[in-house]
């Protein structure tokens, strides 16, 4: 017998096991073939060829996302811009890191609580919906200048160029522009600067039409060349807090000169040992969506029967949305119980409280008592021949946002403080509820659904995301379900939806997701179910097949013909 074997000290021994035991993840890591291609989806192929402009001059994914960030800010002024906010969540392929860039609006300095309320405490609508009043602090501008300084290769004045020429020489206004805008017409003429920018002689661009834009354009060069300083300090900041002030709003200049962007640790989960990188708060979305899967890892899916399957689901969402409207709200200022709500245990809780085949009446769950459609805000999804992944929302909230432009900048201001609770229980523009943890405090971000999120399977990686307020989270759910479970991005983007958020208690049923029969089914179970009379969303995905180094982009087909998803070799990329 050889006993060599005992000789060997310990340490050895155990590096060797540690060899052994990593050979698997090693082999796995070499098997991954680099994208053979970089792949971008937004919701404007502008915005698109933006980004493919920026990395065939050498960009990365984050030099792109800056790039089409800036050029949706330009050709898709409904949904968001220089005005309103966003979240960047980047995962950066030479080190594995990842960072979620929360560049959300904050409440100005002098916002307080109530100041929504009438004299006899009623919630005043319109006055956080429209208007100089409903506008938070904008924070895109500064998330701009965080992702091309601290992420990209290129000096922000390169990546911010095809913005300003998109402003300069004119875009294509899009059937997305003009249907969006036919909600808005009449706010905006109220607006002098938004009459000037969007309306000739009271009537919005036609569809085709060439649509040019100095003032944004000025606006961007002084970013291009002063970065953070030339949005929040000196003329632009001045010329906003004038203009604001003079509308009846409350900004100052402190508001302008303390916003910061900030970077925050990005949510982690596994679902089926896949890996997902997620928005946390002052997102909702993000703890919603690992809720969701945690709920659902409980079951035997593949067993169920498609109503079957949907009932879980939905009591499953219910039960996140009555978390979001209690718990959650922008961390900086409220202890948001992120170690409860994230536990498996407090999911398995929530899991058996789910009837097996009778739908739970939500005022049944202990919480708070108690909307509207929403296809803006955008989102865009970018992965680049190296690996590097960029999923980001951004938003203006209402379309148009608070339908209010300071003369002489060329960009509309956010309606983003309807996103607080403005009273407990008052639902907002999307029917959402809250309380104490989502108030008004001044500095305070108000509580968002966008919820950017990257898979970093092992098979696969993705880039996924989409607008629709409150829906943002179920659309994000049910798109990462189907990339999950091997669709392409055009068949996680076009996927049919359905959503519930505890309060309206009803599910929302897109124009034929479900059959006749399911109706059936789920109103048997006690449902209300409440088909919509549109269908909601504009879902960008990007996936990069690790196997074969393929990358697949697809854009929502809701909007036909405006989103560009698109992937392009390398070859097509440099030509
Ligand atoms: O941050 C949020 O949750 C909302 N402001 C998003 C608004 C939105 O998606 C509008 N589109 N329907």
């Amino acid at each position: 017998m050889n006993f060599k074997h005992q000789t060997i000290s310990r340490w050895p021994r155990i590096a060797l096991w540690l060899v052994l035991l990593l050979l698997p993840t090693l082999a796995l890591a070499l098997a991954e073939v680099k994208p053979h291609a970089a792949g971008i989806a937004s919701a404007n192929k502008q915005a698109t060829e933006a980004g493919f402009e920026i990395l065939a001059q050498g960009g990365n994914a984050f030099d792109a996302a800056v790039a089409v960030s800036a050029a949706l800010a330009v050709v898709e002024p409904e949904s968001s811009g220089l005005g309103g906010g966003g979240f960047f969540l980047l995962h950066r392929a030479s080190d594995g890191k990842a960072v979620f860039v929360d560049a959300r609006e904050k409440a100005p300095l002098a916002a307080s609580r109530d100041m929504y309320l009438d004299a006899e405490g009623n919630a005043q609508r319109a006055l956080s919906v429209n208007g100089a009043l409903a506008a938070g602090i904008p924070g895109l501008p500064a998330g701009l200048v965080l992702v091309a300084e601290r992420y990209g290769k290129l000096p922000l004045k390169q990546s911010l160029a095809p913005a300003i020429r998109l402003a300069r020489k004119g875009y294509i206004w899009s059937a997305k522009n003009s249907a969006m805008i036919g909600f808005r017409t009449e706010q905006l003429a109220k607006s002098e600067g938004a009459a000037a920018l969007f309306l000739r002689k009271g009537k919005p661009p036609a569809k085709g039409d060439r649509v040019f834009n100095q003032d944004i354009a000025r606006v961007l060069e002084r970013i291009a060349s002063e970065g953070h300083r030339g949005f929040y300090d000196g003329k632009t900041a001045r010329t906003l807090v004038e203009g604001v002030k003079a509308a009846g709003g409350i900004w100052s200049l402190d508001d302008l000169a303390q916003y910061q962007a900030v970077e925050r640790e990005p949510l982690r989960f596994q679902f089926q040992g896949e890996e997902i990188l997620t928005s946390p708060p002052p997102s909702s979305g993000g703890v919603a969506l690992v809720g969701l899967f945690q709920i659902l890892s409980g079951y035997p899916l593949a067993e169920f029967d498609r109503v079957q399957r949907l009932h879980v689901e939905i009591e499953a969402m219910r039960r996140v949305y009555r978390d979001r409207a209690i718990y959650l709200g922008d961390p900086d200022f409220v202890q948001v119980p992120m170690q409860m709500l994230l536990s498996p245990y407090y999911a398995a809780g929530l899991r058996a409280s789910i009837h097996t085949r009778k739908a739970t009446p939500s005022d049944a769950l202990p919480g708070i008592s108690a909307g509207p459609e929403g296809s803006d805000t955008s989102h865009f999804s970018i992965i680049d021949s190296e690996g590097n992944i960029a999923a980001v929302t951004q938003s203006v909230n209402l379309p148009f946002g608070a339908a209010f432009v300071v003369p002489g900048t060329g960009f509309v201001l956010n309606n983003e403080m309807d996103d607080f609770s403005v009273k407990p229980g008052v639902p907002n523009a999307f029917g959402l509820i809250g309380d104490d943890a989502n108030a008004i405090e001044p500095g305070k971000r108000p509580l968002s659904s966008m919820t950017p999120t990257i898979l970093l399977g092992k098979d696969r990686a993705a880039a996924i995301g989409s607008p629709g307020g409150s829906r943002i989270i179920t659309m994000v759910f049910l798109g990462l379900s189907k990339v999950l479970a091997g669709s392409s991005a055009a068949e996680a983007v076009s996927a049919p939806r359905v959503h519930h958020q505890y309060q309206p208690d009803s599910v929302s049923v897109e124009p034929g997701a479900l059959s006749e029969a399911e109706i059936n089914a789920l109103t048997e179970r006690g449902y209300t179910v409440a088909p919509a009379e549109r269908p909601w969303g504009n879902m960008q995905v990007v996936i990069w097949n690790k196997q074969d180094g393929s990358v697949d982009a697809a854009s929502d087909p809701r909007w036909e013909g405006v989103g560009g998803g698109e992937s392009r070799d390398r070859e097509m990329i440099f030509r």
